[in-house]
């Protein structure tokens, strides 16, 4: 595909994984800002997120919890992929923000390396220093059946799974289902996608959504609360 660097391709989708120019400063504002993460956390505090990729939404929510300087917090990140990367990728690739979060960067290299990246299913890891402890589960699989697995629902979830005119799966109806079955009350769902099909599988997810301003080439992003009373329409496949 023209005009993406190699490195940040990832193939099976033609797609890049995200722009290294401010893409944590993209994270910040349409998921961590998007989501109200500063003024809702609290101990325990539970995000999903679909599409793990080299991990550099994980490293944006660890550096917004260093900014809220609340030391004894412990959260949750759980998060999907379905074709993990070798560690010498996301190595190269997140070394594009080293200057600002080397720290950070190190302690998830560390470990994702302990994990069996062939072994199918929940992964667990613990990244832990001044800014508290976030308990990494990681499903190594399909993203529907990672969301079906969980037992305890998210308070917000980050929805990063490629272009949906590239990627439909990640967009689909009875994925989107699955996730608001997975929210807890008062909790929130971000994405850069306003596509009309993502905004409407939400809203029968659930979820009360919104055009948000974007950030750097996105014009727009989307965020919502869960509000299954207002705006729950059941799933139905397609006969
Ligand atoms: C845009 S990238 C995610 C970038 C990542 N959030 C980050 O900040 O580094 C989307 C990821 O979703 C993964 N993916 C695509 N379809 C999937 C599916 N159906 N189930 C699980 N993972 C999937 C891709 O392999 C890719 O790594």
């Amino acid at each position: 595909m023209l005009g993406i660097p190699d490195l940040l391709l990832n193939k099976q989708y033609d797609d890049r994984y995200f722009d290294v120019i401010n893409a944590l400063e993209e994270a910040k504002h349409i998921h961590i800002r998007g989501s109200r993460f500063a003024d809702r956390l609290k101990n325990g505090f539970r995000i999903g997120e679909t599409g793990f990729g080299a991990g550099r939404m994980l490293i944006a929510v660890i550096e917004a919890l260093e900014s809220a300087n609340v030391p004894d917090i412990e959260i949750h990140y759980s998060s999907v992929e379905l074709y993990p990367m070798s560690l010498d990728k996301m190595t190269r690739i997140l070394n594009s923000f080293r200057d600002r979060a080397g720290h950070l960067i190190d302690k998830l290299i560390d470990v994702y390396s302990r994990f069996d990246l062939s072994a199918r299913g929940w992964h667990h890891g613990i990244i832990s220093g001044g800014f508290g402890v976030v308990n990494l589960h990681l499903f190594i699989g399909e993203a529907l059946e990672m969301a079906a697995s969980m037992a305890i629902p998210c308070d917000a979830w980050f929805l990063d799974g490629h272009d949906p005119a590239k990627n439909p799966d990640m967009w689909r109806a009875e994925l989107l289902s699955e996730i608001g079955r997975k929210t807890a009350r008062g909790g929130t769902v971000t994405t850069f996608s306003v596509a009309g099909h993502v905004r409407r599988n939400l809203t029968a997810a659930g979820f009360s959504v919104e055009k948000v301003p974007g950030h750097g080439r996105k014009r727009e992003a989307l965020r919502g609360d869960f509000s299954p009373e207002i705006s729950c329409i059941p799933y139905k496949p397609e006969m």
